[in-house]
Parts: C-alpha cells; structure tokens; sequence
C-alpha cells in the first residue's frame, strides 16, 4: 500500500503554527505585511493571487494589493516596486508571474529588494542557495522538502531525479536535494532515455507541465513520486504531470493532485513572510 502524501494537511498544520507566530510577533510589535502586485487579466494567476491573499487573512498577516491594468508599463511597475522596497511597513513583496509580453520579468524580479523577495526568485536569493547561505527560497521547491521531511521520507544518500528544469520549481528543487545530501539528476526536454532515468530514481519530482506524462513504466517500485503539475482536464477534473492510477500501485509514497504540492506553495509563501518580518 503506498503513503499518500497530505499536502492539504500538513500546509493547514504550517499554518496553524505561523498563526500563533504572527500573534506572537505582533504582541512585541512586529507585524507582517506582504503587497501582492498583479498585473493583467490572467485568470489562473487571479485564482493563485486570491489564495494567497486569504492566506494571509487567515494567518494574521496584512496583504496590501496592486491589482494592475495589463496596459501597466514595465517603468509604472518598477516605480511601484522602489516605493514598496522604501517603504519599512512592507516586508514581503509578491510580483505574480507570468506578467504581460511588454515586461521584462528579468528586470522586474531584480528590483524587488532581495531582502523582500518573498518568493526567493531575485539572483541574490539563487546565488545564497547555491552555495548554501542564508536566502529566501522559491516556495515550491522549499515546500517539497518540507512534504518529505513531515512524511518521514530519508533523503539523505537517495537518487532524486528531478523531471523539469524551470528557475522556479526544477534548478532550485536539485539545489535543495542537493543540501539534503541526495544524489541529484536533473532532466528536460532534451534529455535522451528518460524513462531508464526516471526507473532508477529513489524519488522522482515531476514538473514538465504535461498532464499525465509519468505512467508506471517510468517508477521504479517503492519510488516516492512527487508530482508539482496541475492541470484542468476534459471533464472538468484536476490531474498533475503524473498519470496517477498508472503509478500509485508501484510507489511507496505519492502526492495527489489536488491537495499535494500545491497547497505547500502557499503555506512556504506564508513562512517566508514571516522569517522576512522577524529579519527586518
Ligand atoms: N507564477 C507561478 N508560480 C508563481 C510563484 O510561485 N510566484 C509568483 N510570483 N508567480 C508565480
């Protein structure tokens, strides 16, 4: 019988307890705010920005929105962006991506003040992981370890082979497992014989953004596979990368889709608003 991995549980228990840290802070008069920039009309960045914003109510921290015209241009957001970097209420500042094709993101990532930068994308954040300082981190990857560590999978000396290279959910994940001592493969699109690849991993962590892509001839048996896509299907269901039914027999422990990684995102966006009012 395989564990399922209760991303939906295990976030709501992260949260329960920054709760009571964000009351504790406020009694010594520190309070959390995070501004959420969004920019256009994207309506899954919308349902995500929502999220995160009742998160935040939930947990006590205040989110202050710029809910911006698509037309915004790249020097309108950037000068947003300097006055929230000044401004010594704010702590945490959320840029949702993806922004509209006239924006540099490049640009805009690295004018949030790294000491800001909640989602851990700005280079200084990336070079501090690399070589193993202190930084915010991208909150899915982060969230991932944290799924691992709550289900009492070791990491330490185990293959993790990683399907998916993007900046925000693959290089950072294999610099993570990296940290944690496992033996790290990462693989894209151009990788050959992925399948003989992903059969000798230990943990498998899909992020390719293809739905139902990893079947079982992919998974070794035991494996743990963690699966970071979500995907709307025909029938109006959700589905990740992994093509569940297929796999969930020959692992040893799984994470569902919905209420695996997704909910983690949050609840480490949550963590790192936190750790960034008590760094202020
Ligand atoms: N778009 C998709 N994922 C993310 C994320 O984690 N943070 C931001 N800012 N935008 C995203």
């Amino acid at each position: 019988m395989t564990h399922l991995i209760d991303g939906k549980q295990i976030s709501t228990d992260i949260k329960e307890s920054l709760k009571v840290e964000v009351a504790k802070l406020k009694e010594k008069g520190i309070n959390c705010v995070l501004a959420v920039i969004q920019v256009g009309e994207d309506p899954a960045s919308k349902v995500y920005v929502r999220n995160k914003k009742r998160a935040c109510e939930y947990i006590g921290i205040e989110s202050i929105s710029y809910e911006l015209p698509e037309k915004t241009t790249q020097e309108e957001l950037l000068e947003i962006i300097d006055k929230l970097n000044d401004d010594e209420k704010v702590n945490g500042i959320l840029c949702q991506l993806p922004l509209p094709k006239h924006i540099d993101e490049d640009v805009v990532i690295k004018r949030i003040s790294p000491q800001k930068d909640v989602d851990g994308f700005h280079p200084e954040n990336v070079g501090a992981l690399v070589i193993g300082q202190k930084g915010f981190v991208s909150c899915t990857p982060a969230g991932i370890i944290e799924l691992l560590k709550r289900s009492n999978i070791d990491i330490d000396g185990k293959h993790c082979v990683i399907v998916g290279r993007s900046n925000i959910v693959g290089k950072p994940m294999a610099l993570l497992m990296l940290r944690e001592n496992a033996t790290v493969t990462v693989c894209h699109s151009h990788t050959k014989n992925l399948k003989g690849i992903t059969k000798t991993a230990d943990i498998l962590i899909v992020a390719i953004g293809k739905p139902k892509f990893i079947n079982e001839e992919y998974v070794k048996d035991g494996a743990v596979v963690i699966d970071v896509g979500i995907h709307r299907q025909e029938n109006k269901k959700l589905c990740g990368d992994v093509d569940f039914d297929s796999v969930c027999d020959k692992t040893s422990a799984i994470t569902p889709v919905p209420g695996g990684v997704g909910p983690m995102t949050i609840a480490m966006l949550m963590h790192n608003c936190v750790e960034g009012a008590k760094n202020y």
